[in-house]
């Protein structure tokens, strides 16, 4: 579980870059995440680092695209952003 958290954050720092606000939500909903997820037993750990560090990853593309985001905008771009670092680090 640590080298996955290592290993996304990396990339997490990679893809915001000097962004520390955003780098720093991500690690505060992972804290919050696993901090809710403590006691359950039938829960995929990994899915829940993943989800709760790359949650805001759209939030750069959607900005590029239109010059702002929303939480549309973030479902729409999310997903391929999401994938893509995931796919980069051969996340199963
Ligand atoms: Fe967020």
């Amino acid at each position: 579980m640590e080298h996955l958290i290592g290993q996304l954050t990396c990339r997490l720092v990679d893809f915001f870059g000097t962004d520390a606000r955003r780098i720093e939500h991500a690690l505060l909903v992972l804290h919050h995440s696993l901090n809710l997820c403590r006691e359950q037993t039938n829960i995929d750990r990994d899915i829940i680092i993943a989800a709760a560090l790359l949650h805001d990853v759209a939030i750069r593309p959607a900005e590029a695209a239109h010059g702002y985001n929303t939480g549309k905008l973030q479902e729409i771009y999310g997903p391929d952003e999401a994938e893509k670092i995931l796919h980069a680090m051969a996340f199963p």
